[in-house]
């Protein structure tokens, strides 16, 4: 990724210098991808330092958690006020919070960056996800924005906003990632298992929704493994080892999800469907134990690959809706301002989740930025509308014929929770305050004397408890 990024650079004019603590690795660089381009090597940090010119902008990519800290510490000495450090790992934001504040008390500014697109994106256009020290940006915009991937001519980079920003928008956008991956692998199973297409039928349905509204570089991808044939002749993916791993950035998400009570239920489930996976000795005990229906698709096919597209699209719009949401929410709690049509712009291309429904997203935001909700969007709206009633039979395929499709199944509950007027909560509330004395509120017809305005009433339900509540009322 570093050399890569370096290369990009060099190709836009700017002089780099390149350093590794494995110093032959910066030797073998110069002498050969590096050769002939405007790229200097550094053997030391104090040579790195001292070739840098004023503000000195040293771009980190090392592995997330300590050695972050170990390499910042490690350069301080050698810095002067008013220098940046930018850490374009896979930093968890509360890292990014903490590091921020740290080097401005120094002196130094820091720039916390999501980088995506692994490291073909990193050579020819990564989406740049960068925030920090607002003072940080006049000094490394036009590199950031050169080297970033571009969508129409835009460049998918701007800066997100304070401290951590930039790492949240990224650790969402990875979120956002298990999700897009989690939906793809229930469509091919749904295919596969449950209606017996091989392999390179699916990748002939891949390469068909690829041009239409699933446009993007998951589906992409997906095609080709799935047209991937090993020394044998047989698609290599059949070969692969059913049980998911994971780095941890799905993980933060569905914690902070949880931690700020925003109710992204895809990415959670697609982070549980990686955990289901991963204990493959258990489950293959239970599959020799538990009982279900036996897959037996009798339908039309093109029939069940139209409803599929369809429950994949809308399930994404859920996906993204609810990331979103955690975003807005974040913007909120940590008193950062997020520009939701320019986040939709940076994950547009470059990026692991690029695609042309990205560019909808961003057409949506940039039409009204302050929209509370993706799902408020007229376009999207009707794709919704559209979508429904094949989303509500492949749920039902996936229930009846016992093949598992948790995001399609979370997405569709979600949709059908938000758009509720009224859910059972009024019941949860009672059985609450029968066994906790926890309170409870009226609908706002049954205020009255007896039952006042945010009042938070407590009955003795069962004439034995007693009169007084155990807390306040919180939602
Ligand atoms: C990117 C990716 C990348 C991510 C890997 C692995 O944007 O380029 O999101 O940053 O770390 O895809 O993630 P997992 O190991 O958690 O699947």
């Amino acid at each position: 990724m570093g050399q890569n990024l370096i290369l990009n650079a060099a190709d836009h004019g700017y002089t780099v210098v390149a350093f590794n603590r494995t110093v032959s690795k910066v030797d073998h660089f110069l002498a050969n991808e590096a050769k002939g381009k405007s790229i200097v090597g550094a053997h030391s940090i104090e040579e790195l330092c001292a070739k840098l010119k004023r503000p000195r902008r040293v771009m980190l990519l090392v592995k997330a958690g300590q050695a972050v800290d170990d390499f910042i510490e490690l350069l301080l000495p050698y810095l002067e006020p008013g220098d940046i450090i930018i850490d374009g790992g896979n930093s968890h934001f509360p890292d990014s919070n903490r590091r921020c504040k740290y080097l401005a008390e120094k002196g130094f500014l820091f720039v916390g960056s999501g980088v995506s697109g692994g490291e073909e994106g990193a050579r020819y256009g990564p989406s740049l996800m960068p925030g920090g020290n607002p003072a940080a940006w006049p000094h490394i915009k036009s590199i950031f924005q050169d080297i970033s991937a571009k969508s129409d001519g835009e460049p998918c980079c701007d800066w997100v906003g304070d401290e951590g920003a930039g790492h949240f928008v990224k650790m969402v956008h990875n979120g956002i990632e298990y999700g897009d991956m989690q939906l793809i692998c229930e469509a091919y199973d749904l295919l596969k298992r449950g209606a017996g297409f091989t392999d390179k039928e699916i990748g002939d349905v891949f390469t068909k929704w690829n041009s239409g509204v699933l446009d993007s570089f998951l589906v992409e991808i997906t095609r080709d493994i799935l047209y991937y044939n090993d020394d044998d002749g047989t698609p290599i993916v059949e070969k692969i080892l059913d049980t998911a791993g994971q780095k941890g950035t799905g993980k933060w998400t569905a914690i902070n999800a949880l931690d700020l009570g925003m109710p992204v239920t895809l990415i959670g489930e697609a982070v549980f469907a990686r955990t289901l996976s991963a204990i493959k000795s258990e489950r293959v005990r239970a599959s020799k134990i538990l009982s279900g229906p036996i897959p037996k698709f009798e339908g039309d096919r093109q029939e069940l690959v139209d409803q599929l597209e369809q429950a994949l699209y809308a399930s994404k719009i859920i996906s993204y809706a609810q990331g979103f949401m955690l975003i807005r929410e974040a913007g909120k709690e940590y008193g950062w301002t997020l520009n939701n049509p320019a986040i939709a712009l940076m994950w547009r291309g470059g990026c692991i989740i690029r695609s042309v429904f990205l560019g909808d997203i961003t057409r949506a935001y940039r039409a009204q930025p302050d929209l509370e909700n993706l799902l408020f969007d007229d376009f999207f709206h009707s794709a919704i509308d559209k979508a429904q009633d094949s989303w509500r039979k492949i749920v039902a395929l996936g229930a009846m014929s016992g093949i598992p499709t948790p995001a399609f199944t979370t997405a569709l509950a979600f949709y059908d929770g938000y758009r509720s007027e009224r859910l059972p909560a009024n019941l949860l509330q009672a059985q609450r305050d029968y066994f906790g004395a926890h309170t409870f509120h009226v609908l706002p017809e049954y205020v009255s004397d007896k039952y006042p305005a945010n009042k938070d009433v407590h009955i003795n339900w069962t004439g034995r408890g007693g009169n007084v509540s155990a807390s306040t009322y919180l939602a």
